[in-house]
């Protein structure tokens, strides 16, 4: 069942560097400001941490051990930018970057993009240049990653007196302590909202303005959100200062924390952390050695990776923690609940809150998959046995997860539905060869070598090239695609060319799970909610597969989207906004499919391969550069797109809510409270309660599926 593998996230921070300096630290890729003027160097700062956190530990015995976040950015710029390994960086990431499905689009989006144009290649191009010239003054980079944390605005949120009147920030602690809490006007001296805003567009990975604003602060459904100024990968200055408006001000200084396993002795210059922490080839390498070779990360979930049975699993706790006692909960995951509300004008509505569509926790793929099938299974049930006549879905901070769990709730909800999907990838030459290569090996290939047999297994669970196999891609009309060069096309779209649109119906039958609608699972009972009887509640933040989710519900079937929180301003918020491609690729995972296609190449090619971008790739050189192989990162490998437009990516796309509310302080961490008020501003009376010039008319009908659809070679129809 290696559909069940199409586990996707949230597009890793390799993407969202543009402008900025891309540093890997290990483990970790971050952005810092571009290279300034040269500064002075000073020297000694390196040599003072492992005697300043002795120091500390000497006070603090059991503490996580920290320096002042001004002594490790001293030490870090002490580190030298070296060209060549530099050099080779950028190569690497430009490789992979190739793979990047929106590129296109994010040099030139279109007006319905909130965000600014951003051209990576030429980004990466320019970094390299510099770094060639010796133009950056350090490498600024953490083998340790060094987390800047703040306590003073680490509990901030924004929140609105009465939900429709735009929300103020405050501490949280204040809050409940005083209702007449004073608010937060300024941070570090800038007005407060522009201050974040500012932040977000630099260190944010959602799209869009408002749910960037979201994702910065806690609620039920995102418990660890935070300020990127209160906890930052990046130096985000030596202090926080925040100004309120009954004129009082707090300064709090900022931290580091060192990352455990790290050991400074010895690192007395920059040049000692470089070769310490940053040079994979040394032989005192605290550097992670990665193996960009066939391991399967857990990301890649072959079925025989022993997920626990249900018995195995301990009885869960009976609620989900933040959350009311539910009519059904999940076997665990901590992630699927339903619940019914209570009171007049109430009772009448059932909720289901998917908070992502995989396990929150280390839970076997197929124990979630069957289970998340039977608990929403059971929740319909119970919906329609109780006579619940209205719905609500709560995907508030739903990240993604498994494509196939989003597409058995959509199954479930609405079993007479078929799903459109189009989806494409981009034609980077190394994928051309990978998909080539790959499909000419034969399935009854016998390997002559453990390198070969290894190879050969790598392209087998591939979640790579699955997407690149005759058979396990169909048209969007469920059309075959009976060779690779059917599946490549090319499509020319924006200047660059992309595979043939293509879906991955994930409907084969399996012994360990069956899609509704698919085998043991065929005849499912008929949806308990009418279409316009479901209400989807978001927080803007909505990414991967939740996108593909609501995307089905929102264009298929007109459902209603009502969208929490926001900037603290009024007006319309988008109801989808996080990242809205298709799937992501690991760049291990790519990687290892890179090693695994040239050591099944033909003899004769194996140079020339090795020589080019597939070569570089396999190298990987990008990931030695890590501190963590758990946290390689990903590019978005495959754009989504709507029945009705074959030209823009969704991602690039606005889709606005039909009604939008602001978080009032028992909101934000009461769900009965939100939902309450997601029935009142949804069907009770949506002028009373939804903000301020939010509402958007829904659309009435489906609309027609795009005829260029059905494009093959080089734009031509097939
Ligand atoms: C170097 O950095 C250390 C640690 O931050 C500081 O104590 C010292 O004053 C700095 N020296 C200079 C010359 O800036
Ligand atoms: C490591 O070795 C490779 C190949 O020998 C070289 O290209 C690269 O620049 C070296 N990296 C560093 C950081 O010295
Ligand atoms: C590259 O650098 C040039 C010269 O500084 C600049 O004009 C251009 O905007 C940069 N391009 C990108 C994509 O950063
Ligand atoms: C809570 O209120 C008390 C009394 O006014 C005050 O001493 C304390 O500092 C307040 N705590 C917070 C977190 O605001
Ligand atoms: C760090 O390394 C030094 C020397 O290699 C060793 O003496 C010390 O115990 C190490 N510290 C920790 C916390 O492991
Ligand atoms: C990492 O690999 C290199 C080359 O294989 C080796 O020299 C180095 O000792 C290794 N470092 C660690 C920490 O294992
Ligand atoms: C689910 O939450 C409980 C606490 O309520 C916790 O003990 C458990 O580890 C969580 N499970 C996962 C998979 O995170
Ligand atoms: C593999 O299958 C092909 C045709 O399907 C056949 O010609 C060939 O002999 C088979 N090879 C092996 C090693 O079984
Ligand atoms: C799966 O869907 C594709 C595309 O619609 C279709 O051609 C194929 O027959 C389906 N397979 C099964 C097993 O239903
Ligand atoms: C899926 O359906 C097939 C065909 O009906 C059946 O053989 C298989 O056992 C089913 N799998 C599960 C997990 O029920
Ligand atoms: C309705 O459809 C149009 C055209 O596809 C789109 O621009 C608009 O955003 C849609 N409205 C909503 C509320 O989704
Ligand atoms: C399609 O276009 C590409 C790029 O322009 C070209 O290399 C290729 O030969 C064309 N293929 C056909 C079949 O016309």
């Amino acid at each position: 069942m290696s559909s069940g593998s199409q586990r996707i996230a949230g597009l890793s921070a390799v993407m969202r560097i543009s402008w900025c300096f891309l540093v890997i630290a290990t483990g970790t890729v971050f952005a810092v400001p571009a290279p300034h003027h040269p500064r002075a160097v000073n020297s000694s700062a390196c040599a003072q941490i492992a005697p300043a956190t002795a120091a500390f530990l000497s006070r603090n015995p059991s503490a996580t051990p920290q320096v002042s976040a001004q002594l490790a950015m001293d030490c870090l710029q002490s580190v030298p930018n070296k060209p060549e390994p530099a050099k080779a960086l950028v190569k690497s990431l430009k490789a992979f970057v190739q793979w990047q499905s929106t590129l296109a689009w994010l040099k030139d989006p279109p007006a319905s993009y909130m965000l600014p144009a951003t051209d990576i290649e030429g980004g990466l191009d320019n970094i390299s240049t510099t770094a060639a010239a010796g133009g950056f003054a350090s490498e600024y980079d953490f083998q340790l990653s060094i987390f800047k944390l703040n306590t003073l605005s680490s509990d901030i949120i924004s929140v609105s007196k009465d939900g429709k009147e735009v929300p103020k920030l405050y501490n949280l602690a204040a809050l409940n302590n005083n209702t007449v809490a004073p608010a937060i006007t300024k941070i570090n001296g800038q007005d407060a909202a522009t201050f974040i805003s500012d932040v977000n567009l630099k260190f944010s990975s959602f799209q869009d303005p408002d749910s960037q604003w979201n994702s910065m602060f806690k609620t039920y459904a995102n418990p660890t959100g935070m300020l990127t100024v209160a906890a930052s990968l990046a130096f985000q200055g030596s202090s926080v200062t925040l100004t309120y408006d009954n004129g009082q001000e707090k300064t709090e200084q900022s931290f580091a924390i060192i990352r455990p396993g790290i050991n400074f002795t010895g690192v007395n210059t920059g040049e000692d952390f470089y070769n310490k922490f940053l040079n994979p080839n040394s032989t005192q390498s605290q550097a992670a050695n990665t193996t960009s070779s066939a391991t399967p990360t857990p990301t890649s979930t072959s079925t025989s990776s022993a997920s626990p049975s249900v018995n195995t699993l301990a009885a869960p706790a009976p609620t989900i923690s933040g959350y009311p006692f539910p009519i059904v909960r999940d076997s665990g995951a901590n992630t699927t609940a339903g619940y019914f509300l209570d009171g007049t004008g109430y009772d009448n509505v059932a909720v289901l809150s998917v908070s992502a569509f995989s396990p929150a926790g280390n839970i076997g793929s197929i124990e979630y998959l069957t289970n998340f099938q039977s608990a929403v299974a059971s929740f319909l049930s119970k919906c329609k046995v109780a006579g619940k006549t209205r719905l609500i879905i709560d995907v508030s901070a739903n990240g993604g997860g498994f494509v196939v769990a989003g597409y058995e709730l959509f199954a479930q909800l609405f079993p007479d539905v078929q799903r459109f999907q189009a989806d494409n990838l981009r034609l980077a030459d190394s994928l051309v060869n990978m998909a080539r290569i790959s499909n000419s090996i034969p399935n009854n290939f016998s390997a002559t070598n453990a390198v070969e047999e290894n190879a050969f297994s790598v392209l087998q669970n591939s979640v790579v090239t699955s997407n690149l196999v005759p058979g396990g891609v169909f048209g969007p009309d469920g059309s075959n695609l009976d060779t690779v060069e059917d599946i490549l096309g090319p499509v020319s779209l924006k200047g660059e060319l992309f595979t043939a649109y293509q879906q991955a119906p994930l409907n084969q039958t399996s012994a360990e799970f069956n899609l509704t609608g698919t085998g043991t699972r065929s005849n499912p009972p008929p949806s308990v909610f009418a279409a316009e009887n479901v209400v989807l509640l978001t927080d803007g933040t909505c990414g991967s597969t939740c996108t593909i989710f609501s995307y089905l519900m929102i264009l298929q079937l007109n459902i209603k989207t009502t969208v929490v929180g926001g900037r603290p301003q009024t007006g319309p918020m988008q109801s989808v906004a996080g990242v809205e491609g298709a799937q992501v690729f690991p760049l291990d995972e790519i990687s290892a499919a890179a090693s695994a296609v040239i050591a099944l190449s033909p003899s004769e090619r194996k140079a020339e391969l090795q020589a080019g971008e597939l070569g570089v790739l396999a190298d990987g050189y990008a990931l030695k550069r890590l501190t963590s192989v758990d946290n390689p990162g990903a590019v978005n490998g495959k754009n989504a797109f709507a029945a009705t437009d074959s030209q823009t990516p969704l991602q690039f796309l606005w889709q606005p809510a039909n009604c939008r509310i602001f978080y009032t302080k028992e909101m934000i961490s009461s769900p009965t409270a939100t939902w309450q008020r997601t029935v009142d501003a949804t069907w009770t009376d949506p002028a009373a309660f939804c903000v301020e010039g939010s509402r958007v008319a829904m659309n009435v009908s489906s609309q027609s599926v795009d005829p260029l659809f059905r494009l093959g070679v080089n734009n031509t129809k097939f």
